[in-house]
């Protein structure tokens, strides 16, 4: 994984020279299991298939791929990167386009989404050093309809390092999120278990 990459234009820069061989060099060569992990999770409780679903940070769509094949019918991509998503624009399902909508856009800066858009919100590999802290969830909050369902995988230093864990059980208490839930899971198939990097705490709610 790119741990090297700061900010937005780093991101952008890293992605648009990655987007071409992430899946056949990285996902494969890594044994990543990132998406399918998130997938489990947020599939575990989900049941309005026919609704919509974001998939943040989407990248090349390996987490659409894992939606669709569940029978999820409308699914939204939001990533920074036009190379990456160009990739998720290809990716089809029994013939037919994965995604719906595709959104470029930097979703640390001032990107608005719909309000009250999706049932069920759902990202694999983008809350990570680099990318998303926890303030990004309150905009991904705000475009939740009630009672959407989130599975958020967050790598598990990065997680440490930005108190995830508090930040989301204050939004609880605070009324905002219920059921939260977290579940440890590899990011590889062959996970070191003394590599936090090589772990994503699946974060999983409701929004409220
Ligand atoms: C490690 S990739 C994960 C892609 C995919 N979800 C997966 O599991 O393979 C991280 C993604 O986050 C996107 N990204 C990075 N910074 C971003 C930002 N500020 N706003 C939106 N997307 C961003 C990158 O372009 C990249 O596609």
């Amino acid at each position: 994984m790119a741990y090297a990459a700061k900010g937005p234009e780093a991101n952008r820069e890293l992605y648009a020279s990655w987007a071409d061989t992430y899946e056949s060099g990285f996902i494969v060569d890594s044994g990543y299991v990132y998406h399918q992990e998130v997938v489990k999770v947020f599939s575990d409780g989900f049941t309005q298939k026919s609704q919509p679903v974001l998939d943040v940070g989407c990248g090349t769509g390996v987490v659409g791929g894992e939606l669709a094949k569940l029978g999820v019918s409308v699914i939204d991509g939001i990533d920074i990167s036009p190379e990456m998503l160009a990739e998720a624009a290809a990716k089809t399902h029994n013939g037919r386009p994965v995604y719906r909508q595709l959104i470029e856009a930097d979703l640390t800066g001032q990107t608005e989404l719909a309000d009250d858009a999706y049932a069920g919100i759902v990202s694999s590999g983008a809350f990570t050093h680099g990318i998303f802290g926890p303030e990004t969830i309150s905009k991904l909050l705000r475009a939740a309809s009630p009672g959407a369902r989130f599975a958020l995988g967050i790598n598990s230093a990065h997680f440490d390092e930005f108190g995830f864990a508090d930040w989301l059980e204050q939004q609880q208490l605070d009324g905002h999120i219920a059921e939260l839930e977290f579940t440890l899971r590899p990011i590889y198939g062959e996970a070191d278990e003394a590599d936090p990097n090589q772990w994503t705490r699946i974060a999983a709610f409701a929004a409220a």
